[in-house]
């Protein structure tokens, strides 16, 4: 691919204007962001926006999250090479591939089939080898695969659902947006005694809905 063909311009001014200068500073996570084609996984027609700083349409209705949201989840999950990660709203596929540039595997559930056919076989197109993709309810996590290091979790949910704090590995980090219109960005860190949480931010995601 030619220099302009992968846009690893326009992606190194994404990084440069909507996320180092505010302030996400973790040099791996500017590394993946600055490496992953974001415009393979927004939907056709849209290439062009690809690293506007904006949340950008997907099938099913859904969006892939604005770029410096997903830098700020990745670096509050504080992921190290050999550790396992599972996210839920795979949505694009876009996440799910940050977060492989940074952990060893990841593990990643969407409850929209057709969102979870395409970002699987994106992914593999893609290369990335280190990304298992399930369609599924995030609500209950991935037990097979827990303890998670960490959990990303790129859909709203009202309250913290009690499945993906008991996954987490102790030392291990949720991040996850919750409230019903406009939520708080949580981080949660399991520690040998419980849970410590901390408020991040103010941040405005799809709700994580409920499956009957
Ligand atoms: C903001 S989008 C995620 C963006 C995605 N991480 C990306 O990089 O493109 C939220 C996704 O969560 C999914 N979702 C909503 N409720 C869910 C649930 N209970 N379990 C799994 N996925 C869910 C939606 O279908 C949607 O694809």
């Amino acid at each position: 691919m030619s220099e302009a063909d992968d846009r690893s311009e326009a992606r190194a001014r994404m990084v440069r204007t909507q996320i180092e200068a505010r302030g996400v500073s973790e040099p791996r996570v500017l590394d993946a962001m600055r490496t992953v084609p974001r415009h393979r996984f927004v939907a056709e027609g849209y290439e062009g926006r690809a690293y506007d700083d904006s949340p950008l349409p997907i099938a099913a209705g859904q969006t892939i999250s604005q770029p410096y949201i997903v830098a700020v989840m990745s670096e509050a999950a504080g992921i190290q090479p050999h550790e396992v990660v599972l996210e839920i709203g795979t949505g694009s596929g876009y996440q799910a591939a940050v977060l492989a540039r940074l952990a060893r595997h990841v593990y990643s559930i969407e409850v929209v089939k057709e969102l979870a056919d395409v970002a699987t076989t994106r992914l593999a197109e893609l290369g990335f080898d280190n990304v298992t993709v399930r369609h599924g309810d995030g609500y209950a996590g991935w037990p097979e695969h827990a303890p998670f290091d960490a959990i990303v979790v790129t859909a709203a949910p009202p309250e913290v659902p009690d499945a993906l704090k008991d996954q987490l590995a102790v030392g291990g980090r949720l991040v996850v947006p919750v409230g019903e219109y406009e939520q708080d960005l949580r981080l949660i860190r399991r520690t040998p005694e419980g849970y410590d949480e901390t408020t991040m931010m103010g941040v405005r995601f799809v709700p994580m809905v409920k499956p009957r």
